[in-house]
């Protein structure tokens, strides 16, 4: 029996509903080649941080300013601001060459720290050829005289500041820390972007002992980490419009992983660690743990299956939200009653 592994995902046609995340794999050409021809619907690019376009325009100055007061006859030998090949720059590039070698869409990512920057950095990428943008808002709600209403509003006024900018499809990826995710997922919707991505991982520090340095840990995930994209999406695919795209990333390893998260309403599965541990060749494993058990369950394309197990669609739906919790804390205690016994 063959199958249809085709999706639609921002208003994209893609081969496969298996996507790369952002990542330094795909911010790479080799490895973005691999993964395409490992069969990938998509390659998202890593991100363009605009702190770091920030940081790196600070250091030029100092350098600048440094030459001035030694030797001015130096000054001519530092780069202009304009000659200046920055970050900005290379990731322009990057996308392009990755554009031009790769056989599926290309989407660029941005992380921005200004409403200029969101702006800017957006058309940029647009003009470089990007077939859609990812936005990645990845902040810390650590201020404690900013209240979720006003962050909520920030990340809206930017959010639309980059749909009346790009004409390609765009995509937010959030991180589940909002204080009522399914409101604010339904106003980041009349934006008009084209889908969600659920959901950006928060890398959590560490503490070293012996230096007491905060030091950054960066742990790849595992499948159980699917879980919390896999509630969202289930909870919120009925209640979003028919044609947001939703994009389930976290957690997503074996081909299982992937028919979960359509079969709860996914239009695509994004995976990142899993081709970090195994390399841009478990593309091709993911796909075909998602046809076996399509085969072995007499599914014949994944329109037919998505949104099959979402919040309106499975027998309880209860069993998404957190009224399931007794019920959860009781069969533990029975599992574990009866592995005592
Ligand atoms: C080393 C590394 C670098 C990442 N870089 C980015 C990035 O630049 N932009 C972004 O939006 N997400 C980034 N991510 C997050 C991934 O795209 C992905 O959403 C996350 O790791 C969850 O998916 P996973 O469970 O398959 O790893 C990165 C993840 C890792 C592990």
């Amino acid at each position: 029996m063959s199958v249809d592994l085709q999706t639609r995902y921002l208003g994209l046609d893609l081969r496969s509903p298996i996507v790369a995340s952002a990542s330094p794999l795909t911010g790479s050409e080799d490895s973005a080649r691999l993964i395409d021809e490992a069969g990938a619907g998509a390659i998202v690019l890593p991100s363009l941080f605009e702190e770091e376009i920030l940081n790196e325009e600070i250091q030029l100055n100092r350098s600048l300013e440094a030459g001035t007061d030694q030797f001015a006859e130096a000054l001519a030998y530092f780069p202009t601001f304009e000659s200046f090949i920055g970050v900005g720059d290379r990731y322009l590039d990057l996308l392009r060459r990755i554009k031009a070698q790769s056989s599926v869409p290309v989407i660029a990512s941005l992380n921005a720290t200004t409403l200029g920057g969101w702006v800017r950095y957006a058309k940029l990428m647009q003009e470089a050829g990007a077939d859609a943008l990812e936005v990645n808002l990845y902040r810390l709600a650590a201020d404690p005289v900013r209240t979720a209403a006003e962050l909520e509003a920030t990340d809206l006024e930017l959010i639309g500041a980059v749909r009346a900018t790009i004409s390609i499809p765009l995509a937010v990826k959030l991180s589940p820390y909002y204080t009522a995710f399914a409101g604010f997922a339904s106003r980041v919707a009349s934006t008009g972007v084209d889908g969600l991505v659920l959901f950006n991982r928060f890398y959590q520090p560490d503490l070293d002992l012996e230096t007491l340095d905060v030091v950054p840990r960066v742990d790849l995930s595992v499948s159980a980490d699917l879980r919390l994209p896999l509630r969202w999406i289930g909870i919120l695919r009925p209640q979003l419009p028919a044609g947001l795209s939703l994009a389930a990333t976290s957690g997503i390893h074996a081909g299982t992983d992937v028919v979960k998260a359509l079969m709860v309403g996914a239009d695509v599965a994004m995976t990142t660690s899993s081709l970090l541990r195994d390399g841009p060749g478990h593309v091709r494993a993911l796909e075909t743990g998602l046809v076996a058990w399509m085969e072995e369950h007499e599914y014949t394309s994944v329109s037919q299956m998505r949104g099959s197990a979402n919040q309106t669609a499975v027998a309880d739906p209860s069993a998404f939200e957190r009224v399931n919790y007794l019920n959860t804390l009781h069969s533990w205690t029975a599992r574990e009653g009866a592995a005592a016994s």
